[in-house]
């Protein structure tokens, strides 16, 4: 490349003043790009902070419509909820049961909100089993293929209740086809699935397990998560999530997986999903709260740059916080 170089050119040029830079700028995060995760508890009555994760509360159901009004103020488009329900068995009956937590919420959202915020759900059994895994469970394994219906009647349980969206987060092969499938059965073809496709067996879900109290009770999640050393088998998982009808992938956790971001976006030009999770979020606060980095600064830097890795949207427990920020 005949380019020049140093004397006559210099990269310096453009970053002299606030304007210059604001002009060559990339990548611009706008609270639009973010979706804020909510947890709704049956069983209390008052906000209770979830102590891994400062600043996050897990809500009673009278409080969830103020909390979602507060999001859509502030320029955020969309929640996603997950439900804590009081009642936990082997086949996570309140997962889709008509009156269930998350069915509540969404209804009681949609009925006050409308337009004006969208509604995800997350489509999960894990805290609605007594074990806390993400499928039905028999003799120690997790079974795929007995899970899919449950997953299916979760997912039209959830529309509905009001949900916009839903969002399969359980890992099991073929659960987006299965829910499709079921959600076409029921008259929403319209409704969109947002998969999580690349969901990895991740360390950094800890404090979300004490916020949606839904850590396995034996074993992990190995089994049906994927092993965080792989990239192409992300790309294999999102390309059947594609196949099998998700609207939307997503990659999970984000900021340790800009790689897989990058490379997901670019093989299939999908809307793309991070989700910026609870371990992300809490070291950021527990560094902050140490005064070792500057919260808000370092927040929007790690945003940015899983929007620059090729993430249109943001799932992240900072969405209010940034929306404020950016204000
Ligand atoms: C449910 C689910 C999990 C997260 C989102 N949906 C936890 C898990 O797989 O154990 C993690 C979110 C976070 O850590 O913020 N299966």
């Amino acid at each position: 490349m005949n380019e020049t170089t140093y004397p006559t050119m210099r990269m310096r040029r453009l970053r002299r003043t606030p304007q210059i830079r604001s002009m060559v700028k990339e990548t611009l995060l706008t609270p639009e790009d973010l979706i804020y995760p909510i947890f709704v508890k049956e069983s209390i009555s008052s906000n209770e902070p979830i102590s891994s994760m400062p600043g996050q509360y897990q809500y009673p159901l009278k409080n969830v419509v103020k909390e979602a009004e507060e999001v859509a103020s502030l320029g955020v488009p969309a929640v996603i909820l997950f439900g804590i329900p009081q009642q936990k068995d082997e086949i996570a009956s309140q997962a889709y049961a008509e009156d269930g937590i998350t069915q509540l919420a969404a209804r009681a959202i949609k009925e006050r909100l409308g337009d004006d915020l969208m509604v995800i759900t997350d489509v999960c059994l894990c805290e609605y089993m007594s074990h806390g895994h993400c499928g039905i469970v028999e003799n120690g394994a997790i079974l795929n293929d007995d899970t899919l219906p449950l997953l299916g009647e979760t997912a039209v349980s959830h529309v509905e209740a009001g949900a916009d969206m839903v969002a399969p987060s359980g890992m099991m092969d073929g659960q987006v086809g299965a829910i499709r499938k079921a959600l076409d059965a029921g008259g929403h073809s319209d409704t969109p699935i947002m998969a999580y496709s690349a969901k990895m067996a991740s360390n950094f879900y800890g404090p979300f397990r004490e916020a949606a109290e839904s850590a396995p009770s034996f074993g992990d999640r190995r089994a049906y998560q994927m092993d965080f050393s792989n990239s192409d088998e992300a790309l294999r998982e999102t390309e059947l999530d594609i196949a099998e009808g998700a609207d939307i992938v997503m990659v999970k956790p984000a900021l340790a997986y800009l790689d897989i971001i990058l490379r997901v976006k670019d093989a299939y030009g999908m809307p793309t999903a991070a989700y910026n999770v609870s371990g992300e979020y809490s070291m950021v606060k527990a560094a902050a709260q140490n005064g070792w980095v500057n919260e808000e600064k370092l927040t929007l830097e790690i945003l940015t740059a899983i929007k620059r890795a090729g993430a249109d949207m943001i799932l992240t427990y900072s969405a209010k916080d940034a929306a404020r920020w950016l204000a």
